[in-house]
């Protein structure tokens, strides 16, 4: 059978700080999910004698470590890249609410549609997937893709048909696992929250 992994990066230096966006790198933490995550590969597919999947990840620096020691072909896309916060890249929700109120109003009263000043909204981010969302339905074997949290978001909530809004707001924990397997309608999704 054929199934779509998908997770966000482990743990990364930004997560720990609360700021949004940039390129960081992960911590101790984040690198013991990516030794918790290439076990649970090895687990799930080689053990069961199952052609290892593709891992997809972004182009920044906290999927591919994430990947690193998973054994198997891997492929970047900028599509993969987290939402871009614009001018907020790098703070946190607390200063954007102090020092930038009127975004902090605006993103609050339309997530989905709100664009970050020279950055993106939810839908410009669902509009990038397009092609990513393609190549994945055509693929005939499992796919792993670790990605960001407005990414993943907007995935899953393609796969389990949920709306254009759920995607602002459905919650997907770092180091947790979402296994989607394809049913006659729509998708089966079934969390691991891995031990890090
Ligand atoms: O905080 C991690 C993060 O991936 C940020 O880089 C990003 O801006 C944010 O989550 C997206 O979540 P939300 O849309 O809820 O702000």
């Amino acid at each position: 059978s054929r199934d779509i992994y998908l997770s966000r990066h482990g743990e990364s230096e930004w997560n720990v700080t609360g700021q949004l966006g940039g390129d960081p790198a992960l911590t101790a933490r984040g690198r013991r999910y990516s030794r918790v995550l290439a076990e649970f590969v090895r687990t799930e597919f080689l053990e069961q004698g199952k052609p290892m999947p593709l891992v997809w990840t972004s182009q920044l620096r906290r999927t591919r470590q994430t990947v690193e020691l998973i054994p198997t072909m891997h492929t970047c896309w900028r599509a993969l890249n987290e939402i871009n916060a614009g001018v907020c890249e790098g703070m946190t929700y607390e200063t954007v609410a102090q020092q930038m109120p009127d975004i902090a109003a605006q993103r609050k009263a339309d997530k989905l549609r709100f664009r970050y000043p020279q950055g993106e909204s939810y839908v410009d981010v669902i509009h990038r997937l397009e092609p990513v969302i393609l190549e994945l339905e055509r693929q005939r074997g499992s796919v792993l893709i670790v990605a960001h949290n407005a990414v993943i978001r907007s995935i899953y909530a393609y796969f389990m048909s949920l709306s254009r809004e759920s995607c602002t707001t459905v919650e997907i924990p770092l180091h947790t696992i979402i296994k989607l397997s394809p049913q006659p309608y729509g998708c089966e999704a079934t969390r691991y929250e891995l031990d890090v």
